[in-house]
């Protein structure tokens, strides 16, 4: 069996800035209960004419450059998004393409907010076995196409955001360094309480007029709902990776959550005893950026130093599905 670590991270959000008080604007919100409830600031919306794989591509680049790779080194492409720019193809494809590397296999993921460690997982297993050497690892997503910014549509609009964030994972020698246990659940029990209905293959035809008045066309989460499962799943996940890999929780230089909300995040960290500095947080910048906001948050810790060759870091994540997920890598 080989061992894969990552080799480079990048990221990209798009320039345009939402503030709480932008979504004053548009509906009966207040920058103080967003905050209070969510710990959210702001968040990126992309601009007109930028979609999904253009952030996917740029994130992509800056993993590969910050990794020494050149696009010609890929030999294969995951992509996690639940916000692809069209139905079919996959978005990998598009991304295929746009890095100038035919033939190379790409696949997407569809696991929401754990999309990206399921990916990472994916990777893991397909260099372990030998099938390749580099991968590209990606997770991109366009939200606020999705969502209803009216009064309407006010406890999910204000907690997503836009962009992206990619990884280059190869094969590693140095037994210092890499991924060393990943861990994959779903529970499908839960499907409607974090989802979007419509449009889709269960209705004939697929979208109509009457979809387009109603709300079913936009995201539905029943919050407490979920938020009672992730602060149970969230440690629940990350001390199984702590103990399949016999790792005490005091070892870790760095647990990064999916940013899914302050206060799951904060009540994660109070379940593990964990100090403030050892959870990383910038969800008050972004929002939720599903399965972009680990990839985001990792390139962005390693580019301001907060983690470094060799650190221990455990990246956990929990959403829609419902699906949880964790991974513990020295980098
Ligand atoms: C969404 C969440 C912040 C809502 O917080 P909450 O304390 O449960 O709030 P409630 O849903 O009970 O709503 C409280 C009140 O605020 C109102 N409200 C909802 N959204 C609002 C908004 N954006 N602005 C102002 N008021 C809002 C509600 O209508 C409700 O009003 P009422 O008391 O008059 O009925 C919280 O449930 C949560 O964090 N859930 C998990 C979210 C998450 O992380 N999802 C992604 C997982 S990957």
């Amino acid at each position: 069996m080989y061992r894969a670590k990552i080799a480079g991270a990048g990221h990209y959000v798009p320039g345009n800035v939402v503030t709480n008080f932008d979504l004053e604007k548009l509906m009966d919100t207040s920058d103080a209960w967003i905050r209070e409830r969510t710990g959210i600031q702001e968040r990126r919306f992309v601009p007109d004419g930028e979609n999904n794989v253009d952030m996917a591509e740029k994130a992509a680049i800056q993993a590969l450059e910050h990794a020494g790779k050149k696009a010609e080194d890929i030999e294969f492409i995951i992509f996690a998004t639940l916000s692809p720019d069209h139905f079919f193809p996959g978005s990998g494809c598009v991304l295929q393409q746009r890095l100038g590397i035919p033939g190379v296999g790409a696949l997407d993921v569809r696991n929401q907010c754990s999309g990206f460690i399921y990916a990472l997982s994916v990777a893991d297993q397909f260099i372990k076995t030998g099938m390749y050497k580099n991968i590209l690892v990606v997770g991109s997503e366009i939200q606020s196409r999705g969502l209803d910014l009216t009064t309407r549509g006010r406890d999910m609009a204000v907690l997503f955001g836009d962009g992206a964030g990619a990884a280059v994972v190869d094969r590693c020698d140095d037994p210092a360094r890499g991924i060393i246990t990943t861990h994959l659940h779903a529970d499908g029990r839960h499907v409607k309480e974090l989802w979007c209905e419509d449009p889709g293959s269960q209705k004939n035809p697929r979208l109509t007029h009457a979809m387009l008045d109603s709300t079913t066309i936009f995201p539905y989460m029943n919050g407490k709902y979920v938020f009672k499962y992730a602060v149970t799943k969230f440690p629940e996940v990350i001390e199984e990776a702590l103990h399949a890999a016999g790792i005490d929780k005091n070892e870790l230089d760095l647990v990064i959550p999916h940013q899914a909300n302050m206060r799951i995040t904060d009540a994660v960290r109070a379940r593990l005893e964990l100090p403030e500095d050892k959870v990383y947080s910038n969800i008050h910048k972004y929002g939720n950026t599903t399965a972009a906001s680990i990839p985001i948050a990792l390139s962005e810790a390693i580019a301001t130093g907060r983690i470094k060759e060799k650190s221990l870091v455990c990246l956990a994540a929990f959403g829609s599905g419902f699906t949880w997920a964790s991974a513990l890598l020295r980098l």
